[in-house]
């Protein structure tokens, strides 16, 4: 076989050493001001090994924020904490992407700074049961939708968490646009019930990605701006079947913006997905994950086949902190303890050995 999946691959303006994506991951170890411990770097630097690492969702403002100890790129300490682990992954070579996820209507006031309001496309609330700032799970509340004001500031508030990722020295971000957040929220027509322009047509509906798109590739560079879909996805009390030209309309929209790629939760293939890459003239990235599987016998013909140039992956890379060259090697993968994948500390964090030297 050729290998394809360990070969480099040029993003936007930098190079991957392989065509392995560590699928963004929340691990839920932020301080109770969104800033991550030192653990973290040390965390991503293990995992350097993946041509490219997607960070864990990390709120572009306070008002973002949907779970307790998820961190944030808003403050000038959670921007050191990214420096930080950006030098720990370039220095082992690695390239790291931030994820921006702003939760819409998944979330909970007690996370939000006083005063603050669930806000969302349209006041539909989700059918189950969200975290409060203690980690106790109630029943989601009704969000409000958001005024064209709200979106106005939202959207800067996503250049702005941008721009401080690149000024950590990040090598860029992605849009969090799946698993029923906020830009999903916008996407699905279950949660968009808006009848203004950012409702009502697929047009309509991609038009909020669209604009956060636009204004965070403004500031930052379109070359480093990655954007991640879900189309169909159920996740979080999403009905986005049936959903097909909203997601024709967004990719045919941002086609010609020159992003650095578009990322799709896949499962197995559908015709949508054919098409989407068929359209899609950058970097695609495809995440088999949950309908599928993320084993290198799963995903290499996925590459060599070209029906995607970069395969990401989850919950193997929690255990595997050197999965590529495990897979390179031909070296057993160690099981993942799903216990620890949202508690505080280094158990289940930093503490899943490497097989193999560097
Ligand atoms: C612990 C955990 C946290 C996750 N957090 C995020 C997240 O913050 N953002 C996101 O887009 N996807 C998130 N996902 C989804 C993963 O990126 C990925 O799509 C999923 O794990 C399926 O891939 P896999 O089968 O290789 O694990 C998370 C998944 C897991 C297991």
């Amino acid at each position: 076989m050729a290998d394809v999946i360990f070969t480099p691959w040029k993003l936007g303006r930098i190079e991957l050493a392989n065509r392995v994506v560590m699928a963004p991951m929340t691990r839920n170890r932020a301080d109770v001001d969104g800033v991550l411990p030192a653990s973290a770097a040390e965390y991503y630097r293990q995992r350097a090994g993946a041509g490219l690492i997607v960070t864990e969702g990390t709120h572009p403002s306070a008002a973002a924020q949907g779970y307790p100890h998820t961190p944030g790129i808003h403050t000038d300490a959670q921007q050191a904490a990214w420096a930080d682990i950006a030098t720990a992954v370039h220095e082992a070579h690695g390239r790291v992407f931030c994820q921006l996820m702003h939760t819409g209507r998944i979330g909970h006031p007690s996370l939000l700074p006083e005063g603050g309001e669930l806000l969302a496309p349209s006041a539909v609330t989700a059918d189950l049961e969200v975290a409060t700032f203690s980690g106790e799970m109630v029943p989601a509340l009704e969000p409000r939708a958001m005024t064209t004001s709200e979106i106005r500031t939202t959207i800067d508030d996503f250049a702005s968490a941008a721009e401080r990722a690149v000024a950590a020295g990040l090598d860029g971000v992605e849009l969090h646009g799946a698993n029923g957040y906020l830009l999903h929220q916008f996407l699905c027509p279950s949660t968009n019930l808006r009848t203004d322009e950012y409702g009502g047509s697929p047009v309509n509906r991609a038009r909020f990605v669209v604009e956060v798109v636009r204004a965070v590739a403004a500031r930052i560079g379109a070359d480093r701006v990655g954007l991640r879909i879900s189309p169909g996805g159920q996740f979080n009390d999403m009905s986005d079947r049936g959903n097909e030209e909203t997601y024709l309309a967004l990719v045919d929209e941002l086609n010609d913006d020159g992003l650095a790629y578009l990322h799709t939760l896949r499962g197995r293939t559908s015709t949508l997905h054919v098409e989407m890459r068929r359209r899609w003239s950058s970097t695609y990235v495809i995440n088999t994950g949950y309908m599928g599987r993320s084993e290198l016998e799963d995903l290499g013909p996925i590459v060599e086949a070209g029906e995607s140039d970069l395969v990401s992956v989850g919950r193997l890379f929690i255990s595997n902190p050197d999965l590529v060259e495990r897979w390179r090697h031909g070296i057993e993968r160690a099981a993942w303890d799903e216990d620890t994948f949202y508690t505080l500390g280094e158990r289940g964090y930093t503490d899943y050995p490497s097989a193999t030297q560097h």
